[in-house]
């Protein structure tokens, strides 16, 4: 019998890639740059499964143009690439790799968080220019970390993690915004869920957890920058599309907020004339936060078994749309 036949949309770690091989016919796009949207297209036509990636956009015409297609394996947890209902119309599982990211990127966004409230990358810009004269008793005052409050917004497994970090090892407070109340962060990390406003206006640190979608998208504008302190310290490795760009530089040129430590951009690169990358009080790393050996290995092993039940017809290991399952493809 001839194995199902799969486009992965890049080159991810063996962990995954093996399996998939093992088990499938597949097609593996190995450009360091993702296929074009008429490349994937075609990739895809003839497939069984579809191993996808953040940077790949898959939408209802890219369904269609893939009458076979069972499953859309994404090598993430977010899936705002995807558009999920279409999929489930269309009888087709969705998987991501929810779980095995957590303790990365709440390490990546406590990191942006002390390297910003610290001012740490400017600094070394200073050293490594030369400025670096004297020791300056007026010089590079940041924030302290001790004792403070840490917002988050979104207060699921990452969101968790990242106050765990805050309250276990800094004693910082914690507030948390979430639709849904979180007993075991109110329990263990004695934390209180508040509105957003008043999340923005009493925290030092306000750390972005959530999921993109139509009520999140543009959350961080020029109203919610200007309820913040004039000593906050904004990180976000969510999504780049939470924040509105423009009101973000407008808030750190005017000091509306203090500082910014980004994972993430809007859009993705970010153009190489975005006054993020050259703003002293804001870090933009490229998206990096699930980047350490046992994430990636993971999320690639989770992705494979995905692919793999999605086109034998077995359950999904992640399953982000369980609903199609009575009538999946
Ligand atoms: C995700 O998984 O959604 C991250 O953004 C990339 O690992």
């Amino acid at each position: 019998m001839p194995k199902p036949k799969v486009f992965v949309t890049r080159l991810i770690p063996e962990a995954g890639l093996k399996k998939v091989r093992e088990a499938c016919d597949a097609d593996v796009w190995s450009e360091p740059l993702p296929p074009s949207a008429d490349e994937l297209r075609k990739r895809v036509a003839g497939c069984d499964g579809l191993l996808s990636l953040l940077t790949e956009r898959i939408d209802g015409a890219l369904l269609d143009s893939a009458p076979r297609l069972k499953v859309v394996s994404n090598y993430a947890v977010g899936f705002n690439n995807i558009d999920v209902p279409a999929a489930t119309e269309r009888g087709i599982c969705v998987g991501n790799t929810p779980g095995v990211l957590t303790d990365a990127t709440a390490d990546m966004a406590f990191s942006l968080l002390i390297s910003a409230a610290r001012r740490i990358v400017e600094s070394q810009k200073y050293a490594e220019q030369g400025h670096w004269k004297t020791w300056e008793p007026l010089g590079h005052i940041g924030q302290d970390l001790v004792g403070r409050t840490i917002g988050i917004v979104g207060m699921g497994r990452i969101g968790f993690a990242m106050a765990k970090r805050c309250h276990g090892g800094w004693g910082m407070k914690v507030l948390y915004h979430d639709l849904h109340p979180n007993a075991t962060a109110e329990k263990e990390l004695s934390a209180t869920r508040v509105d957003l406003d008043r999340l923005l206006a009493e925290s030092d640190f306000i750390s972005v957890h959530t999921d993109l979608n139509d009520t999140t998208r543009g959350m961080f504008n020029t109203a919610t920058f200007k309820k913040m302190k004039p000593t906050a310290v904004f990180v976000n490795t969510a999504r780049g599309p939470l924040v509105v760009e423009p009101d973000l530089v407008e808030a750190l040129q005017q000091g509306t907020i203090f500082a910014a430590g980004l994972d993430v951009t809007d859009p993705e690169p970010p153009r190489t004339d975005n006054p993020l990358l050259r703003l002293p009080n804001c870090i933009v790393a490229p998206h990096i936060a699930s980047a350490t050996v046992s994430s990636r290995n993971a999320m690639a092993e989770i992705a494979a078994d995905n692919l793999i039940a999605g086109v034998t017809g077995q359950p999904l290991r992640a399953w982000v749309n369980p609903e199609v399952a009575a009538r999946r493809k």
